[in-house]
């Protein structure tokens, strides 16, 4: 059974990603950390729990992370998400408590427990995974495999035309993390606005009907969905936090990756945040006289959209194991 932890600023779209782990059966969530980004830390614990409510399955320890990002101030997304980063539709605040460790220790801890069997699938801004590795760079190496959402992939930002929101919120930390070497998989936010990625009007309905898990799942993303009417003219849904999931998950719908020298801007100018991705396969200079740098990444270029709308919807509706 594959064991994963989960880091993630709880919104209304790591809900979905929450629920697609939880409800899977071949793999184990040994925890999930929280941190600030959509909303603040101790909101985003909230979410978290919410969403571990409604998978309806197991619930794994919670620990709380990180308050602020390394360097900067704190920012936050419910513009975006809503004022309580799911959808503000009266959701009940679960009745369970997060552990006392830090999410730091958390990690650190299970990752020595369980050494090169740990994955970790991180949703939000990488504050808690740069101040694990800063503490205890030996025990990290003992991870098998990160899965980020984070960047911009192979096209441009959400927040400025070069930074994603998760890079843009701390990336210092992004960078602590891409440069630190365990195999490590980028999924941009490019991702989910490719050619039928965005989740239509009417589909949104029709998963909204498939059962309580995925009206749930729809609900949550509410805010989400009147975002994309407000800056995109029409109600839809883009899921970056579960294509990245998806791609931890379900590895088949990768149809386009690359093992990239990824570099993370966090000077100080209109660049900060963005991730530079460097796939060595431009030629228009002599590459020999550049410097070259080995890849720190794999970055997903493409998924078959199709494919992950088919099996998110199937792990929303299906039976659950429980556990
Ligand atoms: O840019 C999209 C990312 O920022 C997602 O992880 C979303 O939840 C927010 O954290
Ligand atoms: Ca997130």
């Amino acid at each position: 059974m594959r064991k994963i932890i989960i880091d993630t600023d709880t919104g209304s779209d790591d809900a979905v990603a929450i629920l697609m782990a939880l409800r899977d059966p071949s793999v184990q969530v040994l925890a999930v950390t929280t941190v600030c980004g959509n909303v603040n830390m101790e909101q985003a614990t909230v979410n978290a729990f919410r969403s571990i409510d409604a998978a309806q399955t197991y619930v794994p320890p919670v620990h709380k992370g990180a308050y602020r990002p390394l360097m900067r101030d704190a920012v936050t997304a419910e513009n975006v998400h809503g004022r309580d980063g799911m959808g503000d539709i009266g959701l009940p605040v679960p009745d369970m408590l997060p552990e006392k460790e830090h999410a730091v220790e958390a990690i650190l801890r299970l990752v020595r427990e369980n050494p090169g069997e740990v994955e970790i699938v991180t949703l939000g801004p990488a504050t808690n995974l740069a101040l694990a590795i800063m503490k205890d760079p030996e025990a990290m190496k003992l991870v098998k495999h990160i899965y980020s959402m984070g960047s911009g992939g192979y096209g441009m930002g959400n927040v400025t035309s070069v930074a994603e929101f998760n890079v843009f919120v701390d990336a210092e930390a992004y960078k602590v993390m891409v440069e630190f070497a365990v195999p490590k998989t980028l999924v941009g936010i490019d991702i989910c606005w490719l050619p039928g990625a965005f989740f239509e009007e009417e589909e949104i309905e029709a998963i909204r009907s498939e059962g309580p898990v995925s009206k749930f799942a729809m609900d949550c993303n509410e805010a989400l969905i009147e975002y994309s009417r407000r800056v995109r003219g029409r109600r839809k849904l883009d899921l970056p936090d579960p294509y990245a999931m998806g791609v931890a998950l379900w590895p088949e719908i990768v149809t386009e990756a690359h093992d990239c020298y990824c570099y993370v801007c966090t000077d100080q100018t209109p660049a900060y945040g963005q991730v530079i991705v460097d796939h060595h396969k431009f030629q228009a200079v002599d590459k020999s006289k550049l410097p070259r740098h080995a890849p720190n990444a794999r970055v997903i270029k493409s998924v078959d959209t199709s494919l992950f709308k088919q099996r998110l919807r199937a792990a929303l509706k299906t039976e659950t194991v429980t556990g």
